[in-house]
């Protein structure tokens, strides 16, 4: 009989623990989804005195995952740059394929992950790390044929949730403080309000497109914080919104991407958004015009994706 294929889980947060919560409640249809067993092996956490509810065994050595036999795929949802490139990195050395929800280490690290995942002959995947389970990295991928010539559109929620709590009148600071209340945006807000977030997802979707690394650094940003309720009003007066908007332009003589507050048309998907909700347009030669909207946030909607990214590897497994 086929093995079961591991799955070993870095971090239990918002997504780690919502990955584990869906192993264990559709366990049979993953497998069937899948074509074999899917097994939830064991999951890394900082602290693992923690009382978590579970159905998974816990460590706070992450290389108890790494350097378990029946793990095969590592799904790594720790974030940020380090530890996580030093994991993905011994993950590959040590055989296994890697899926993430992580944008800031695949886009600071595209190069190196890459290559590791190549000369491992093993998989990575993320497509959980843009737009959540707005299947962008998909579709990005599926453009190889076209031309790209613009990507445009809402990468992060937190900035569209504070602009329309700007509408509705709030200062940005009570808006930010808000965002955080409701579990939006970090304690420490500057990757959503200085562009961070949406430049490390916007530059993997380029450099998908472009089939080659671009570094998030020449992203360029500007960020929300200098946004004012009577620049909200007066776009409003006219029928239009303020949202923190990702644009990438390929040109002839090469390729410019921003993330900055913009004005849309109030009654436009990006206008209309006003959480979590993320927008993202391609605008192609052969393909025409491709909107993407859906959940680009949440436990459930980002488990979503890196599950369809697990059961992507487990069908190509043998
Ligand atoms: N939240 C979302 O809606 C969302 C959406 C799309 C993508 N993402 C991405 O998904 C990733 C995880 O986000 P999250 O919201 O789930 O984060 P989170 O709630 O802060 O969870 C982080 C988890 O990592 C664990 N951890 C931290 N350092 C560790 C270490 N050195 N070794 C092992 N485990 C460690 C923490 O352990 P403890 O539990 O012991 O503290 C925690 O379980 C990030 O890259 C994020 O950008 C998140």
């Amino acid at each position: 009989m086929t093995r079961a294929v591991g799955v070993g889980l870095l971090g239990l947060g918002t997504v780690g623990s919502a990955v584990a919560r869906a192993m264990g409640e559709r366990g049979e249809g993953l497998s069937a989804s899948a074509g074999r067993d899917l097994r939830l092996v064991r999951a890394a956490v900082r602290d693992a005195s923690k009382t978590r509810d579970l159905p998974v065994e816990v460590t706070a050595n992450a290389f108890d995952v790494l350097d378990d036999p029946d793990v095969d795929v590592v799904v790594e949802v720790i974030g940020g740059h380090r530890p996580a490139i030093d994991l993905h990195l011994a993950a590959f050395e040590r055989g296994k394929h890697v899926v993430t929800a992580n944008k800031e280490v695949v886009a600071k690290e595209w190069r190196a992950l890459h290559e590791a995942a190549r000369g491992a002959k093993r998989e990575l995947r993320f497509e959980a790390a843009v737009a959540a389970a707005v299947p962008v990295v998909a579709a990005a991928r599926a453009l190889g044929a076209a031309r790209v010539r613009t990507i445009r559109g809402l990468l992060n929620g937190t900035t569209t949730y504070i602009c329309s709590r700007m509408e509705a009148g709030a200062s940005f600071d009570d808006a930010l403080r808000e965002a955080q209340a409701a579990g939006y945006a970090e304690a420490d807000p500057s990757a959503d309000v200085d562009g961070w977030d949406p430049a490390y997802k916007l530059s993997i979707l380029i450099s998908l497109a472009e089939g080659r690394w671009h570094d998030p650094a020449a992203v360029s940003r500007t960020s929300l914080r200098g946004v004012t309720t009577a620049a909200m009003n007066d776009a409003a007066g006219r029928g239009m919104r303020i949202r923190y908007i990702a644009t990438a332009e390929f040109g002839q003589k090469g390729t410019t991407a921003r993330v900055a507050p913009e004005e849309v048309e109030a009654a436009s998907l990006e206008g209309q958004a006003t959480g979590p909700t993320n927008v993202v347009r391609f605008d192609t030669d052969l393909a025409g015009v491709l909107t993407f909207m859906g959940p680009g946030a949440g436990g459930d909607a980002t488990a979503s994706a890196i599950l369809g990214d697990v059961i992507q590897i487990a069908r190509g497994m043998r």
